[in-house]
């Protein structure tokens, strides 16, 4: 009796030295290791059946990204005078975008282009940053489509926006940027368009009318049963 007592102990021992030992962060053993043992190859996985061995492909040359529209432009002396020329703002000019383009411009600009817009802002009075242009400045006559370009692709000591800002949010800074221009040169604010009847909209920002609608805020979306999605339900049943 004592010595299987004995032997017990020694077992619950024996067993629990082993399995201190495991570490957790690997798998411990596997008793039918098919489903972790992926058969598929692993997105940037090494495998030698590849060109350059690594699973990862780049995308196909032209590729864009759903919702993601190129910019025409190059960043060029030619191409900034070509879009400040003929560049112009799709977005309509209604008080909701000018106050989302004013939000924008209160975060992103106005640390050094001043809330007014006269290039006194925060960083340059406390001389951190030297060479910060008035919107107003005669010698540099802004425009829409000059705004817009040197938000995408930055100027000398001014960064580029283009990965902070949607196209939609350059184009509402935009129209503020060029409200705040109006306003320093003592011109009348612009009148607003109404946003239903105004020529511009929206979509044209995006590369087309199916891919707008994934931007359409719609809390309907769960509810509604458009042919496609039903025909999903039916084949997942
Ligand atoms: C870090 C400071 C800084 C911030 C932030 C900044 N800018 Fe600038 N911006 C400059 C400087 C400096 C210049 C002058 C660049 C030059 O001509 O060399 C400039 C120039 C400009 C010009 C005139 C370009 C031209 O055609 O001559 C515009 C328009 C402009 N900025 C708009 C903006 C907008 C819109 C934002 C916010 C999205 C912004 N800036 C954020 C520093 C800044």
């Amino acid at each position: 009796m004592r010595s299987l007592f004995h032997k017990t102990i020694a077992l619950f021992l024996l067993g629990f030295t082993v399995l201190s030992c495991q570490d957790k962060d690997d798998p411990n053993y596997q008793y039918m290791p098919d489903m972790y043992e992926p058969i598929s190859y692993e997105t940037y996985g090494e495998y030698k059946v590849f060109e350059n061995g690594q699973e990862a492909k780049l995308p196909v040359e032209g590729t864009i990204p759903r919702g993601w529209m190129p910019y025409e432009y190059q960043n060029n002396v030619e191409s900034a005078a070509d879009a400040k020329a003929n560049l112009k703002n799709p977005l309509a000019y209604t008080e909701d975008n000018l106050a989302e383009g004013k939000e924008l411009y209160t975060i992103y600009c106005a640390v050094c282009h001043g809330d007014k817009g006269d290039g006194k802002g925060t960083l340059v009075e406390r001389e951190k940053i030297l060479g910060v242009p008035s919107y107003d400045d005669a010698g540099r006559a802004i425009t829409e489509g000059s705004v817009y370009h040197v938000m995408y692709y930055g100027l000398n000591n001014m960064g580029s926006y283009a990965a902070q800002t949607s196209i939609e949010e350059r184009w509402q800074i935009t129209h503020y940027v060029m409200s705040l221009k109006d306003e320093l040169e003592g011109k009348p604010a612009r009148e607003f368009e109404d946003a239903e009847t105004a020529p511009s909209n929206k979509s044209r920002l995006l590369p087309s009318r199916a891919d707008a609608d994934i931007y359409q805020e719609n809390d309907n979306d769960q509810e509604e049963d458009t042919p496609e999605t039903q025909n999903q339900n039916e084949t997942q049943e």
